[in-house]
């Protein structure tokens, strides 16, 4: 569970740090009559990640941990900095025992986590459980993995973690069934990628005991959320997520390794060159987002994403997909499922694509096909609103009239 944010029940304005955070970024201050609602997909970029880039490449390029020249020296400390800023973004207890290793983004980290350390961690009769209905990313890995193992004898099986119908998060009691002596590992989602829930990671771990290892695909609560790994209730093994859904460049994704449970991690093979711009972007978006403060993202987007769904929702032609039960802003349900700043949805008649299109013609950029989801196919299709913090209360308003325009 991330550090819950209480929220006011007042009518949201945009209030003046949030104007001063929109106007960090340049592509949308230069396109009023746009919107970017696509931040689940990646993040536009503040003016201080843009200027750490151009700094970089125009005083220092070199390659890291290779020459023993200045510029080679200073991009070496930049990237070995980058790993303890990561930790210190985590708020990480132990900081010497952790393993901070750089990847092209969450689709990466993942398949690495589960090919360098998963298998070799694994016995024949050995269990994991993983999650059928998050995004794909975070299915196949693990699903190689028993086929690596099998292919060296060793068998091993693979459990679906369960999900409760409708609300999208994982389904806790049935989870404490699911979990047996041999389970070793679970893979889990922080905010779910459709749905927009908060998974309630705790109650994971409350139901696999001190033990197991977790590993946890950050994507889309890395920069939109507080995630703080002293927090007791985020006790996962593995945080790995994406540097560009957090306002760094493409390519600048990292996975975290607590380094408690199990072998200590290390990547297998020799790591050719660091992508060293990625990395000085991510280090300078992570002192950005710091700034601003992951707590004030978080409260703003789900203030707008529950404005959002709760109009949308008695529009009468939508269907919401995922959690609805915590979504009024003064919900003091502490267990319940929180929505953070997806809303995804249907319209009863118009083909979800074709909404994407119309929504487009009106300035609103969306994702509108299946997003990904593990099984999904071409008929799943929905359109995601995805927000950040440059999101503003009349996009939210403007999306609204013309989705009631189209009801
Ligand atoms: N994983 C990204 C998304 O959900 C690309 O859109």
């Amino acid at each position: 569970m991330s550090p819950t944010v209480p929220l006011p029940s007042a009518e949201p304005e945009n209030p003046l740090w949030q104007q001063e955070a929109r106007r960090q970024f340049p592509i949308v201050i230069a396109h009023p009559e746009l919107a970017y609602l696509d931040s689940a997909a990646t993040s536009q970029k503040p003016r201080a990640v843009l200027e750490a880039v151009q700094t970089y490449l125009t005083t220092s390029n070199a390659n890291a941990g290779r020459g023993t020249y200045p510029w080679a020296n200073r991009t070496t400390e930049l990237v070995e900095s980058t790993r303890d800023r990561i930790k210190e973004f985590l708020h990480d207890p132990e900081p010497d025992r952790s393993g901070v290793h750089f990847t092209s983004g969450t689709t990466e980290g993942l398949r690495t986590v589960a090919r360098d350390w998963l298998v070799p961690c694994l016995a024949d009769g050995d269990e994991i459980l993983v999650p059928y209905g998050d995004h794909r990313a975070n299915l196949d890995p693990w699903i190689e993995a028993r086929r690596l193992l099998a292919e060296r004898g060793v068998q091993v099986r693979v459990q679906a973690l369960p999900y409760q119908t409708g609300s999208g998060d994982y389904d806790h009691r049935a989870l404490d069934r699911a979990v047996g002596p041999r389970t070793r590992f679970v893979a889990a989602t922080h905010v779910h990628h459709v749905y927009g829930g908060d998974m309630n990671v705790h109650r994971i771990r409350e139901a696999v005991g001190p033990d197991v290892a977790i590993c946890l695909d950050a994507a889309q609560s890395i920069g939109h959320l507080p995630v703080h790994v002293d927090d007791p209730s985020l006790d996962v093994d593995f945080v790995v997520f994406s540097g560009h859904k957090a306002m760094a460049l493409p390519g600048s994704g990292a996975i975290w390794a607590r380094n408690a449970r199990g072998p200590e991690f290390r990547p297998d093979g020799w790591q050719g060159t660091p992508n060293t711009t990625g990395i000085v972007s991510l280090k300078a978006a992570l002192d950005w987002l710091d700034t601003v403060g992951p707590e004030r993202v978080a409260h703003w987007t789900t203030l707008l994403a529950t404005r959002l769904t709760d109009r949308l929702g008695r529009l009468g032609s939508y269907e919401v997909l995922g959690c609805q039960a915590s979504l009024s802003a003064d919900s003091t349900l502490a267990a319940a499922q929180r929505r953070r700043g997806i809303v995804t949805f249907r319209h009863h008649d118009i083909p979800s694509d074709d909404l994407g299109f119309i929504l487009f013609s009106h300035g609103f950029m969306v994702r509108a096909d299946n997003l990904c989801q593990a099984g999904a196919d071409a008929r799943d299709a929905s359109v995601r609103v995805s927000l950040h913090v440059y999101n503003t209360v009349e996009e939210i308003d403007r999306l609204l009239s013309v989705l009631a325009s189209l009801a």
